[in-house]
């Protein structure tokens, strides 16, 4: 039994209103709407589909949808079997669209190489979003920014004539390159040919300092003429940095072409001030947001759902990630994403949903490993409550398409119950209204930090309904609204979803536990009404039944007759209960379920309805469906289940919760010094000769010094040795001291040697709220020297971190990294000078993953290598010393397949102790610890990377500056969250020693 969206379409029928059912979503095409019914989930179906828009919304296939998007970063995962982890939490919790940069460094280790294999499988990935049922808007800069090093540039890049970002045809001709690579795998993906689920595509990054120069503007043509030419043919946006009309249709030349380009713009508000109104209701004309293009639609290219926190924590004080989520919680989101709403935004990126990993040295200087962002999806692919209002949202946008076309309309007057009205209130209402169906929408929002009952005048209601609206929150109205074959006069909870099951129709209406609500549904006779679950209070008034109730739990309320045949299922769910009812569509018709963590499918085979997902409590299933469905499947599993009087189908039994997972602990380390490079007798006869004299680079060569900045050299990740050797045949004894001027991102770090022994190290200073931003940092190290007339040798080695970032196209990403200067008081010796970086990049694991200690090198880092002549060792450690040290162990892990563990490394120690630790796990660098900076101690070692079931090889590499004594202290794993479910994890291929120098 498969329904067809014809057969629904036929039994649906028309509307008194006029209106079309149509769609297996339940979803409506109105019938003033172009043409075509609303979009099922989209997928690679191999049919041609039209993507365009008008001012209202996007039009896909002549159906409006408002594009409810979050951003991922595939990159920022390196476990492809884990991306479709992600992106079936978010299609489940209501998310429609993902929002995709690419970053162009992690894909090119070379000029004229790009790799999209492993865990750089950008194809996987769009076929993964695909098979997942959500649209992508592609971001593949070329420069994207993100907090990643050289904001995406490739190092090699950085060492390159003319000026990125430009129409410096140098610069360009690397661009075509790098697009034509990404573009071949892109056209394979775009919906329009029915490939994938490709629908918008962004060119370059928040690109505001040439707007009005020839080089600016011939540089947007030039990308724009690029991506056609390659094939791309859905509509094109840039995302404008800061409301300003940049880059709005017209204002550059498209080719002639007109309709297929969009305005698009950013916006991350402060959460303590009121949200901004960015379009309808904004003032100051039309670079108002979304008012800055009029014939196109609200687009918000990013919009802050967190906020990324630097090194040292100084954004959250200290506090982390989890700061980060509690400032912009599930309050912040209704209150900024309503306003949005309101404002005629229908394009909505949450810039991050999912954060995840900065991995190895993909971070910018300006971020440490974890990007978690305080997103609604945390690090180790954790729901949070952040989530809840995305899902309720979500699927409000899905169920009721009129959302997607909205003028403004008349202002109303709120009042406080009882009291005052309008502003004194405290309340900001919008009031919005669909031109085709009539359907009315007010968003109340209250930014004073008491909670607020309002009084709210609405169609329909005799006296102001009374709505609460909670301290620095928000909330959705509807009156009017059809559901199925019911109508919603008004409701004082936000509606979230309605679909037709079998005969009835279900509505889902949402707000705060505890809450008081009032429900009127239009009913043209007095219906019989029976209240299934919880307490609810009910009257037949005025045309109208009118339920009262408490939001606690799910409240059912079962609705027969009334002038409808068909039955109506009221259901009334606090936030809590909200996040465990799933809709799914099938060909067959919509399915909702109820009870589990998560619902990652559904699908209808004959009279059983299949489902897979998550528990981590034991949990309830129960599921609505098609008419005729009558057995449940859970994760391959048949379930006994039975007809209940509300319509559904209830398993007898609970479905088990997550059973418990026990780590191991880590223990067997070995242990080896390194740095040979410091010792006097080293032999750098391989390393390249630093004696070039002209470098591309911002930062000025000194006078009278050979260039030593490691990018021009072909080294630009991680660590870099130097070793300088000269003679001193004069006056020995003279010097006095040596001054090494260098440059780093955040965090740099210098220690030198001379004739094998430490002079010293220095460490650039730990930036403060103030100078946090600054990416590039240069300092003077000056090291008393005595030495004796012959030869010597200074080793110097210098941690450089990563690149700046280019936000301002100013080449930032340019200045140098490493050594810069070397001068010498009291004596001029004649220095040679040679450098060492990272070896080959690693081609499994990518240019970023490893930089130029002797370990690295040497492959101490990998899986296999054999460490069996190493020293064992107990931790915690003590020792003091300048230099680099390793440690390595094994453990083995058998955790059950069918549970899904986030699994992380804990590194913690006394803080007062200087020393720094590059993690590696099978070969994958995870992350870098900085012990008296933090602020983070766990690092997420993804599935995949991490064997759950089978041996793992752990090296940390620890660089003391010898200041202090040097750990590590306790190094242990950390469960961060379990689920029974899942999806099935392939290990990431993690070869062993075969790539080293
Ligand atoms: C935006 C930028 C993003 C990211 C974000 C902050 O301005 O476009 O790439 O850097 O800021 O996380």
């Amino acid at each position: 039994m498969v329904w067809s969206r014809r057969t629904f379409s036929a039994l649906a029928g028309t509307t008194a209103l006029g209106l079309t059912l149509s769609g297996s979503g339940g979803a409506f095409a109105r019938a003033s709407a172009p043409t075509g019914p609303a979009p099922d989930p989209p997928g690679a179906d191999g049919t041609r589909h039209t993507v365009g828009f008008d001012k209202y919304s996007m039009l896909v296939d002549g159906s409006r949808v408002v594009l409810w998007s979050g951003e991922v970063h595939p990159f920022r995962l390196p476990s492809p079997s884990l991306w479709r982890d992600v992106l079936e939490k978010l299609r489940a919790h209501g998310y429609n669209t993902i929002s995709v940069y690419v970053s162009w460094n992690y894909h090119s280790p070379a000029p004229g190489r790009y790799d999209f294999t492993g865990v750089r499988d950008l194809d996987l990935f769009l076929r993964t979003a695909a098979e997942t049922g959500l649209y992508v808007i592609l971001r593949p800069g070329p420069y994207i920014n993100a907090e990643v090093d050289a904001g995406g540039f490739p190092g090699w890049l950085t060492a390159t004539r003319g000026t990125a970002r430009t129409s410096d045809p140098t610069y360009l001709s690397y661009v075509d390159e790098w697009l034509t690579a990404v573009n071949r795998i892109a056209v394979r993906h775009l919906y329009t040919h029915g490939g994938g689920t490709i629908v918008l595509y962004q060119l370059e990054n928040e690109y505001a300092n040439n707007v009005t120069s020839p080089r600016g503007r011939d540089y947007m043509a030039h990308l724009y003429a690029k991506v056609r030419a390659d094939g791309i043919d859905v509509p094109l946006f840039h995302n404008d940095k800061g409301r300003n009309g940049y880059w709005a249709p017209g204002t550059f030349d498209t080719g002639g072409e007109s309709g297929r380009y969009l305005y698009g713009f950013d916006g991350y508000p402060s959460p303590l001030a009121p949200p901004p109104d960015w379009g309808y209701y904004g003032v100051g004309g039309t670079k108002g947001g979304s008012t800055a293009s009029p014939e196109t639609p609200g687009l918000l290219a990013e919009f802050g759902g967190g906020w990324f926190d630097p090194w040292g924590g100084v954004e959250f004080d200290g506090k982390g990630y989890a700061e980060s989520a509690r400032t912009r919680d599930a309050a912040y989101e209704r209150r900024f994403y309503l306003t949005n709403l309101a404002n005629g935004i229908k394009v909505h990126n949450v810039y991050m949903t999912f954060g995840g990993t900065s991995w190895g040295w993909l971070p910018a200087p300006v971020v440490y490993t974890s990007y978690d962002y305080g997103a609604a999806l945390d690090e180790a692919r954790r729901p949070t409550p952040k989530l809840v209002p995305m899902h309720q949202l979500g699927q409000l946008l899905h169920s009721v398409p009129d959302l997607a076309k909205l003028d403004r309309a008349a202002d109303i007057q709120v009042g406080a119950k009882g009291g005052a009205s309008g502003e004194a209130a405290g309340i900001t209402a919008y009031h919005l209204v669909n031109p085709d169906t009539e359907a009315h929408f007010h968003i109340l929002r209250n930014d004073r930090a008491d909670d607020v009952l309002a009084a709210v005048p609405l169609a329909g209601v005799d006296v102001p309904l009374p709505v609460p609206v909670p301290a620095l929150d928000a909330r959705l109205l509807a009156t009017g609204l059809p559901l199925g074959r019911r109508t919603l006069r008004y409701s004082s909870a936000q509606p979230m979803l309605w679909l037709t099951a079998g005969r009835q129709d279900i509505a889902v209406f949402t707000g705060r536990k505890g809450e008081a609500t009032r429900t009127a549904v239009e009913c043209a006779s007095k219906p019989t009404v029976t209240v299934l679950e919880g307490k609810a209070d009910h009257a037949y008034t005025s045309g109208a039944l009118r339920v009262d109730a408490e939001l606690d739990g799910l409240t059912r309320v079962l609705v027969e007759g009334g002038g409808t045949d068909a039955p109506f299922l009221l259901l009334l769910a606090d936030d809590e209960t909200s996040v465990r009812l799933w809709r799914h569509d099938t060909p067959s018709g919509p399915v909702l379920a109820y009870g589990p963590a998560l619902l990652r499918t559904a699908a209808l085979r004959d009279t059983t309805v299949h489902l897979t997902g998550d528990t981590v409590e034991a949990a309830d299933l129960e599921v609505w469906g098609p008419r005729g469905m009558s057995e449940v499947v859970w994760n391959q599993g048949r379930l006994k289940a039975r007809a209940t009087t509300s319509g559904s189908l209830r398993a007898e039994r609970r479905l088990p919760g997550v059973p418990a997972v026990h780590l191991p602990a880590l223990d067997n380390w070995r242990f080896h010094t390194e740095n040979p490079e410091s010792d006097a007798g080293f032999d750098d006869s391989a390393w390249k000769v630093a004696d070039r004299t002209s470098s591309y680079s911002t930062t000025p060569v000194p006078a009278g010094q050979p260039v030593l900045f490691a990018d021009d050299y072909g080294f630009h990740y991680g660590d870099v040795w130097y070793r300088g050797r000269f003679e001193e045949a004069g006056d020995a004894g003279a010097a006095e001291s040596v001054s090494l001027s260098y440059v780093t991102g955040t965090q740099g770090l210098l220690m030198a040697w001379l004739d094998g022994k430490p002079l010293g190290a220095h460490r650039m200073p730990v930036p403060d709220k103030s100078t946090v931003r600054k990416g590039t940092w240069s300092a003077t190290a000056t090291f008393p020297v005595r030495y004796a007339s012959g030869p010597h040798v200074l080793s110097v080695l210098v941690r450089r971190m990563q690149h700046d970032m280019d936000g301002a196209a100013k080449d930032t990403h340019k200045a140098a990294r490493g050594l810069t200067a070397v001068t010498f008081a009291g004596a001029s010796p004649a220095v040679t000078w040679r450098i060492q970086g990272e070896a080959a990049p690693d081609p499994v694991r990518g240019p970023l993953n490893h930089g130029g200690l002797y370990g690295e090198r040497q492959g101490w880092h990998l899986p296999g290598f054999a460490d069996g002549g190493w020293k064992a060792v107990d931790f915690p450690r003590a020792s003091r010393g300048q230099g680099v040290a390793w440690y390595r162990t094994g453990f083995r892990l058998a955790i059950d397949p069918g549970v899904d563990a986030s699994i992380g490394l804990t590194l913690t120690d006394d803080p007062a102790r200087a020393y720094r630790v590059q993690i590696f796990l099978n070969g994958w660098n995870m992350g870098q610890y900085i012990n008296d900076v933090g602020p983070q101690h766990t690092f997420v070692l993804p599935g995949g990377v991490l064997r759950t079931r089978g041996a793992n090889t752990l090296a940390l590499a620890v660089l003391s500056d010898g200041t202090t004594p040097a750990g590590p202290g306790e190094v242990r794993l950390t469960l961060m969250g379990s689920a029974a479910g899942g999806v099935p994890v392939t290990p990431v291929d993690s070869p062993g020693r075969a790539h080293a120098r």
